[in-house]
């Protein structure tokens, strides 16, 4: 079947990247003389589209006005699973809604439960290409939003350190990542955390006092202005060390239908906060730091900051705008040549890299034979660190693409 018109939804959690997506498929689709249209709020859109009187025309002047540089998506958003929707005519309505603006393909970019939904309308007939997109980076291939997102949380713990210097506190940053720990650890190390705890590995908090202890107490009392901060970095899904989930619950659900995370941080303080109380070398680390003041200052502090949405908002960083730009075009190329109901993973040489959504859907967590690297390097994950036994193996070339 040609393609002729093609409609573009982003899904899900906002990210950065996704203005770079949209603008991938409407560069691309204008230049193959394909019309390319915005189905706005994601699935909810999709599911109203009949009702609509007229959709956005991704035209070459109505593109310059998407900054590819700002985060979130000029599309908007909206977390709807068609599934869930309390309508057994849906996916007629929505076949209806396609029709009446004569869409004959969709390019939608989101994470697993937009993945999902994807697999569903391909079963149903609807043609659609997936573009790979969440800052939890969970998915199997690479999402645009991630490098964003690790950005953010890099440059959060940096600013985190200079506040916690001053005060001799130890500070803990909680980031989003749902139940994988991929973008704390990015961003933890692009931030240099002292400690990063996420929910591929229970969390024992001995450990992370006893290098808490070892290393903020040596910095500030071998500092010459007797100056030091700790840094931890922690995923929101976090487990304890029995492997229990320390959310707190009463945050509710979302439309998806997910709990909503929250807590990690303030957990983490008051884990911490409760083994400095009782614990005599405080005192002694305090009067050596001439920090100790009676009834007033006996313990150092520990702070808890939580940006929430910030890790994904505001700019995008340049290597999603590049993968968005290239996967968003990529999309439009599959769907002109009728491969639908896919994943595009990349573009290499000439190559579209692409595979099936309903794999690429499957969770990704952290190699914890990388957190051994780490922890040999000295950073605490929350557990005995283990030994990185490294296998070697040589490439040829060309490896990869670069950017
Ligand atoms: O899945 C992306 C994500 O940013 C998660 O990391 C986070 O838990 C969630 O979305 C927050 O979602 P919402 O925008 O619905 O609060």
């Amino acid at each position: 079947m040609a393609i002729r018109k093609i409609g573009v939804i982003t899904s899900g959690g906002d990210c950065g990247g996704l203005n770079a997506v949209i603008k991938g498929v409407g560069l691309m689709a204008n230049s193959m003389g394909i019309e390319a249209v915005i189905i706005p709020n994601g699935y909810a859109g999709l599911y109203n589209l009949v009702e609509m009187q007229g959709l956005t025309r991704l035209t070459p002047g109505r593109l310059l006005e998407i900054e590819a540089g700002n985060a979130g998506s000029e599309a908007g958003h909206s977390r709807v699973k068609i599934k869930k929707i309390n309508d057994d005519k849906r996916y007629e309505r929505i076949k209806q809604g396609l029709a009446k603006f004569g869409i004959d393909g969709l390019v939608i970019s989101g994470g697993d439960d937009t993945g999902s939904v994807i697999v569903d309308l391909s079963a149903q007939g609807i043609p659609c290409v997936h573009v790979p997109k969440t800052m939890d980076l969970d998915l199997q291939s690479y999402s645009v939003g991630g490098d964003s997102a690790v950005n953010r949380i890099a440059q959060f713990m940096r600013d985190l350190k200079t506040t916690g210097l001053s005060h001799n506190r130890v500070v803990v940053l909680e980031v989003f990542g749902r139940y994988a720990g991929h973008t704390a650890l990015r961003g933890g190390l692009a931030g240099e955390a002292d400690c990063i705890i996420i929910p591929e590995i229970p969390v024992d908090f001995d450990i992370v006092y006893a290098h808490m202890k070892k290393v903020f107490f040596k910095r500030v009392l071998d500092s010459d202005v007797k100056k030091g901060t700790y840094a931890i970095v922690v995923a929101e899904g976090i487990n304890d060390a029995k492997g229990q989930a320390i959310s707190d619950k009463s945050a509710g659900v979302d439309a998806f239908g997910h709990v909503k995370l929250a807590g990690a941080g303030k957990y983490v303080r008051k884990q911490l906060e409760d083994r400095m109380k009782n614990d005599p070398d405080v005192t002694d680390f305090m009067k050596k730091s001439f920090m100790f003041t009676p009834g007033v200052y006996e313990s150092p502090e520990i702070r808890e900051v939580t940006p929430g949405h910030l890790v994904r908002s505001g700019i995008s960083y340049a290597y999603d705008i590049n993968f968005g730009l290239r996967t968003g075009a990529a999309a439009v190329m599959l769907l002109a040549r009728n491969v639908t109901g896919v994943t595009v993973v990349d573009v290499n040489d000439r190559k579209i890299e692409y595979t099936d959504t309903a794999q690429v859907i499957k969770q990704r967590t952290v190699d914890l034979n990388e957190i051994a690297l780490y922890e040999t390097l000295g950073i605490c994950f929350g557990r005995q660190p283990q030994k990185f036994e490294p296998e070697l193996e040589k490439k040829e070339l060309p490896i990869t693409r670069c950017l």
